[in-house]
């Protein structure tokens, strides 16, 4: 059986939480695959919010496995709240979440070194969630990390004693005061780790693989979005993991040849959360309107989000690096009211309009054309079916589809698990 892909287009915050959620009772498994703590994906349903950020959106469905993979990096201060928030709701996640061993752990000092390292950068800031998650990486790749496996070995302590030591000469190198009590927090992360160990490790590879073979149903859960993606994105304001599809077979040990559809997931206009370029951006009443309408604030640092019109160039640059199959449109009940709404279809780029994705999208390259849409002023959240959605939504929808020649098969309406139109 194929394994589904289900990812963000844009600069993450489109809304993947919900569809998993709401795609959750078609799959056997919901494997996350890249990624950590710098996400929070929201899911409202009987009137309550819950925000994950390691965890799989399919926690909250009794017949889901859940699989936290291997390319995904995990803070166990942070992975124990999250737990402890599922106990409030009664969610029993003993036996249905599951943990690769290869998945990377986040240290007390990574969380420093990050701050170190954005501290030094002044205004060349990314703008980082701050959770650890790039010098995790880098110790990943530089092949210095820790992994959930290693928790197994009798030396572990030796282990993170070793490398915790080696990050605070690091630390040394920035130019930079920053304030911390280690004992503190390694006395938080020891805790973190007691309780991940309680959880089940797996071979998540093999166990994935295994389900395959079985005919069991996989939906592979994406985090931020495909502008973040470490090389397509727009480097260096990107997260330090592969957003895109390709990220799911390494993050997952999965094949190419085994992924069937992907889904794509973006808002029908543009937020940005965190520094770098974004084109369509508004400053003016029409960006306030989204924000506020739209409640832009990062579920995981709880920061403003910029907001702009939706910028189709990208929207097919991220559709062709995905290979996306099936397309989702959320938010589209933040757009009722404008009287004019506008779609981003080519950049003027180095003297020419252009409708490609170019290297360099800052303002001083890119600017933006629009294509202008008449607006709607239905309220969309009480709607359930395609066919109560206002004409003037529909030509918006009919458009992104012609452009980007993908269906949009979905139309949310709301957060709630309810409010989710299907065509
Ligand atoms: P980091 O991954 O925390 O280092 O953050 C790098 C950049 O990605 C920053 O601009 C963050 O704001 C952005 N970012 C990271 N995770 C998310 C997310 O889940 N949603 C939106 N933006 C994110």
């Amino acid at each position: 059986m194929a394994v589904d892909l289900l990812l963000g287009l844009q600069w993450g915050d489109e809304g993947k939480g919900k569809i998993v959620d709401v795609l959750t009772r078609n799959y056997d498994i919901i494997a996350r695959f890249q990624g950590g703590p710098n996400a929070g994906h929201t899911l409202i349903f009987d009137g309550t919010k819950h925000v994950l950020h390691t965890i799989p959106s399919g926690i909250f469905h009794k017949t889901a496995l859940n699989v936290v993979g291997n390319g995904v990096v995990i803070d166990p201060v942070i992975f124990k709240k999250e737990l402890e928030n599922l106990d409030k709701h009664n969610i029993d996640y003993t036996s249905n979440l599951l943990i690769s061993r290869k998945a990377h752990l986040i240290l007390p000092t990574h969380r420093l070194l990050d701050a170190a390292s954005e501290t030094s950068k002044g205004k060349a800031k990314i703008g980082s969630t701050l959770k650890g998650i790039g010098p995790t990486y880098m110790d990943k790749t530089g092949r210095n990390g820790m992994r959930v496996g290693d928790l197994e070995l009798d030396n572990w302590k030796e282990r993170y004693d070793s490398l915790t030591e080696k990050h605070l000469k690091m630390l040394n190198f920035f130019d930079v005061q920053i304030d911390y009590d280690l004992k503190e927090l390694e006395a938080e992360f020891l805790n973190g780790v007691k309780k991940l160990k309680t959880l089940q490790f797996i071979d998540s590879e093999e166990f994935l693989n295994s389900a395959i073979k079985e005919g069991k149903s996989i939906l592979a859960e994406g985090a931020q979005g495909s502008l973040l993606d470490i090389d397509f994105g727009t480097y260096p304001f990107v997260t330090s993991s592969n957003t895109t599809a390709a990220g799911a077979c390494t993050g997952l040990g999965i094949a190419p040849n085994r992924i069937g559809d992907v889904f794509g997931i973006f808002k029908a206009y543009t937020t940005r959360v965190g520094s770098g370029p974004f084109p369509t951006e508004l400053f003016d009443e029409d960006g306030a309107t989204m924000a506020k309408v739209g409640h832009e604030f990062g579920a995981t640092t709880g920061r403003p989000r910029r907001c702009g019109w939706l910028d189709l160039v990208a929207l097919k640059y991220a559709v062709d690096v995905n290979g996306v199959t099936q397309l989702m449109m959320m938010k589209g009940d933040v757009l009722s009211g404008f009287n004019t709404l506008k779609i981003c279809t080519s950049y003027n780029y180095k003297g020419e309009e252009i409708s490609h994705l170019p290297y360099n999208i800052e303002p001083e390259n890119v600017s933006v054309n629009y294509t202008e849409f008449k607006g709607w002023k239905d309220d969309l959240t009480k709607m359930t079916s395609a066919n109560e959605l206002p004409q003037n939504l529909m030509d918006y929808v009919a458009f992104i589809e012609k452009e980007t020649g993908v269906p949009v098969k979905i139309v949310s309406v709301g957060p709630d698990r309810k409010q989710t139109i299907l065509r």
